[in-house]
């Protein structure tokens, strides 16, 4: 496996290799990315995941210095897995003029996540705009888990015109229904047993008030309970730890 640090490496590499995916990522890899890696090896002989941890898409410092990271361990799953190339850039590669030029979106982002962290998905289209127009990717493969990020992804691109199919995959749950997240591993061993409830709910019958009031007597804090699109999104709070997930809700009565 190849560990591209800079964009001359990554150039070189890139101009080798034909029809490719790239894998977007943050690290702190876990079986939920490594499920948009098997998907993408399954369609696409050459796939590029890249690891960056981005500053520009946290709205509080807090929640970046405490973002786990563990590179040895990523590139050790990658390896195993098979993958052709990682991408591993720092701060000053992919922002060479500081944070001076961003991507804005004036709707979805605003809303649901975007309304409790501001200006995070401006950080999260920059920096994806930046690694489709260094890598070039016929293919980007992005998690459902993060809807409205895959949501306001696909419309950038084809606002754009940009070259490059996104692709979705399914959100990759634990046994008992919790959507995989790095995030899990803040809550206490309580707040483990409870976080499945969430999904339980979201898939149980009955209408939005009983879901939220459901929540709420387990324990959980709503931030937002919604349907968009086909989609019943929620985010809520267990302890200090924020979860998110979604579920299908086509032909269902909410
Ligand atoms: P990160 O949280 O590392 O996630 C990278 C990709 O993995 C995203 O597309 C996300 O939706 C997907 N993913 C995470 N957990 C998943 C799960 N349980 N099931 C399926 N897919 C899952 O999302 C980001 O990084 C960043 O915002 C990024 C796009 C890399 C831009 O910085």
């Amino acid at each position: 496996m190849r560990v591209l640090k800079d964009i001359s490496a990554l150039n070189s590499w890139r101009r080798n290799q034909e029809e490719m995916a790239l894998i977007p990522t943050m690290g702190a890899l876990h079986a939920g990315h490594m499920g948009l890696v098997s998907k993408a090896q399954q369609a696409v002989d050459t796939v590029l995941v890249s690891i960056f941890v981005n500053p520009t898409q946290f709205n509080q410092s807090s929640d970046l210095d405490s973002y786990p990271q563990d590179l040895q361990s990523d590139l050790t799953q990658l390896d195993e897995a098979g993958i052709a190339a990682v991408y591993v850039p720092d701060y000053e590669q992919l922002y060479p003029h500081g944070y001076r030029f961003k991507i804005a979106e004036n709707e979805l982002s605003k809303r649901f996540c975007g309304a409790h962290r501001p200006g995070h998905f401006e950080g999260v289209m920059t920096v994806v705009m930046k690694l489709l127009q260094l890598v070039r990717p016929e293919y980007v493969y992005f998690g459902e888990k993060d809807y409205q990020q895959l949501q306001l992804i696909k419309a950038m691109v084809k606002d754009f015109f940009m070259p490059t199919q996104v692709i979705a995959c399914p959100t990759v749950r634990d046994k008992d229904g919790l959507a995989l997240s790095s995030r899990n591993q803040r809550l206490s061993d309580a707040e483990l047993n409870l976080a499945p409830m969430l999904y339980q709910t979201l898939i149980d019958d009955g209408d939005l008030e009983s879901k939220k009031s459901r929540l709420q007597s387990l324990g959980f804090q709503i931030d937002y309970l919604e349907v968009y699109d086909d989609r019943l999104m929620a985010a809520v709070y267990l302890g200090d730890v924020r979860l998110i997930d979604n579920v299908p809700v086509a032909g269902k009565f909410i």
